[in-house]
């Protein structure tokens, strides 16, 4: 892994820039950094907690322990959480996304802290772009891309499962699930390179290619407003299922 040498100096995020950018390089940081803490504590700590069946009567299962894989493999270690099997392609396909990037390279690494903001006048010369581990990783987002789709279908399939396993059961947990599936949904579909899978790859695009780039460009240009709407519904729905089951709030069933 390289070594970021800082070498602080008087310049570092000196700026003509009037507006008040620190506050959202503070505010994504912090938010971003919060929910890592938070995804490494209840898959690590609290994964029991997650898990279908925990809210008496309804099908819920947090969106970190989706799909459920632990039917498929027997001898299963009780002590280990089964999200190590599925986890690395969510935080894979967070991680390498374009806009996250953004979020981290001027959050976490000042680098460059904002558009027109000097960074560490010490990390000059020292780039190595995204060739070494863990930021080679972020060539192949469009592999994640295909493992987040797949994903995205299951967390429909939860959804639905969550609301006919039981007759019909619609309950706040339901909506929090929908909201889920939803937000990914418009995450994923608003992607870079999903644009470019599905409409942007074509040098000479017909009239129905170009209609689905068009469609998928207007999602994408709202493409960060996604990351963190998902990203809170997932934190949401997972902290609802959990408080539910330390007895702090009480679901409640709708129909
Ligand atoms: S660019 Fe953000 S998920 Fe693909």
């Amino acid at each position: 892994m390289s070594v970021i040498e800082l070498n602080m100096s008087s310049e570092s995020f000196a700026t003509d820039r009037k507006d008040k950018w620190r506050q959202s390089w503070f505010l994504f940081g912090f938010t971003f950094v919060t929910f890592a803490i938070y995804s490494l504590a209840v898959v690590i700590f609290d994964f029991e907690n997650g898990v279908r069946g925990v809210v008496p009567g309804a099908e819920y299962q947090s969106p970190f322990y989706g799909p459920d894989l632990t039917g498929y493999i027997s001898g299963w270690p009780v002590m280990l959480p089964f999200a190590v099997l599925t986890l690395w392609a969510p935080f894979g396909f967070r991680g390498t996304c374009y806009y996250m990037r953004r979020v981290y390279y001027r959050s976490l690494f000042s680098s460059p802290p904002g558009c027109a903001v000097e960074g560490f006048e010490g990390r000059r010369g020292k780039y190595s772009g995204e060739t070494r581990f863990p930021f080679f990783l972020n060539n192949y987002h469009k592999y994640f891309l295909y493992l987040a789709i797949v994903l995205g279908i299951f967390h429909w399939y939860e959804v639905i499962v969550g609301i006919f396993h039981d007759g019909i059961y619609i309950g706040v947990g339901t909506i929090f699930a929908f909201l889920d599936a939803f937000f990914l949904t418009l995450y994923i579909t608003s992607c870079h390179a999903f644009r470019n899978i599905f409409g942007g790859s074509s040098k000479r695009p017909g009239k129905r290619t170009y209609q689905i780039w068009a469609k998928i460009s207007s999602l994408n240009e709202k493409h960060g407003l996604y990351f963190w709407l998902s990203m809170f519904s997932i934190w949401i729905y997972d902290l609802y299922i959990r408080l539910v089951a330390w007895g702090l709030l009480t679901e409640v069933r709708f129909i």
